[in-house]
């Protein structure tokens, strides 16, 4: 496939999208911050499949790290991404630099809103103030029909779309399932962080969410007893160190009791300097009781 023209300048972007959409064609948007990898490229084939103009993303929003974070050590290679963006059919990325989004004078943010507050929002404070500040301007310089956004960060999924319903943008927000190693690992841009010993011990995250998986299929709907199981599970893990093991509503984010209707079983763990997040819904009813009715 060709090659993706490059955009670093927002006028230049926006005028594009213009022109692209007084020439009929809906438009699809795929934030990224780089790093491509596989959960990347679905997003962006899933775009291709549904638009006439695809732009790809890739800023490392300095907004949304933390002061002990990783912003230095998050990994790069804008040649790499560029090909990887090309053979997913991507036709534009927009890669700004630091000063195009975030001039000298910059001076105001997106209240994130409730659905922030818990969880990520607690272990991250200012990361989805700075990922609904980023992602609020780069739907104004793309102005995107739809935005696809991976399951895999499900919070941020959820903070997207009440930001969406919040203010009022016209952008369908479409969400894609979590691309998977083949031994289960969710496939993440930091991943290229882990050695090879915690490569393995990262597994504990699956596995401590299949579990959850299998409880809820064997009746459980206690959500504690379930957040607790997956904990033990990570805690068992000596390279892993637990952040939070949690079964939320997945709209509100908001503790669940019972598991009477569909709940999200999430988790965030380090290893070493790493740490990783990965989630599952649990379906009480079961996908096939859902069939039944
Ligand atoms: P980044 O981590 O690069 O992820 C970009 C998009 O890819 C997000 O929507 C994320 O959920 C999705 N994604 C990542 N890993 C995935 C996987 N294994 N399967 C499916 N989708 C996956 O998320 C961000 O960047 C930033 O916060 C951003 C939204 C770009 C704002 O800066």
């Amino acid at each position: 496939m060709s090659k993706p023209v490059v955009l670093a300048q927002s006028a230049a972007m926006r005028q594009r999208s213009l022109a692209e959409r007084a020439a009929g064609k809906a438009i699809g948007l795929v934030p990224t911050m780089g790093a491509l990898h596989e959960g990347h490229l679905a997003l962006m084939r899933r775009a291709r499949a549904e638009n006439g103009f695809v732009v790809a993303s890739i800023f490392v929003n300095p907004t949304q790290f933390g002061p002990g974070e990783d912003f230095e050590r998050y990994p790069r290679d804008l040649d790499k991404d560029l090909a990887l963006c090309g053979g997913a059919g991507v036709d534009a990325v927009f890669a700004p630099p630091a000063e195009e989004m975030y001039p000298e004078d910059f001076s105001l943010s997106v209240d994130p809103g409730a659905v922030a507050q818990p969880l990520e929002g607690m272990s991250r404070p200012g990361h989805f103030r700075g990922v609904a500040t980023v992602v609020a301007k780069l739907f104004n310089i793309v102005l995107p029909d739809r935005a696809y956004f991976g399951q895999k960060d499900a919070q941020q999924l959820a903070v997207i779309r009440n930001l969406v319903r919040g203010l009022n943008f016209g952008v369908e927000v479409v969400a894609c399932p979590t691309v998977r190693e083949s031994d289960g690992l969710a496939m993440s841009s930091r991943n290229a962080c882990l050695n090879p010993g915690e490569r393995q011990a990262a597994l504990c995250l699956s596995r401590a969410l299949n579990i959850a998986k299998d409880l809820v299929a064997g009746g459980e709907r206690r959500a504690p007893e379930v957040a607790a199981a997956m904990a033990e599970e990570i805690v068992a893990e000596p390279l892993a160190e637990l952040d939070y093991a949690a079964v939320v509503d997945p709209d509100s984010f908001e503790d669940v009791e019972k598991l009477s209707r569909p709940a999200l079983a999430l988790l965030a763990v380090r290893l070493g300097k790493t740490r990783l997040i990965d989630n599952e819904l649990l379906e009480p009813a079961g996908k096939a009781g859902k069939k039944r009715i």
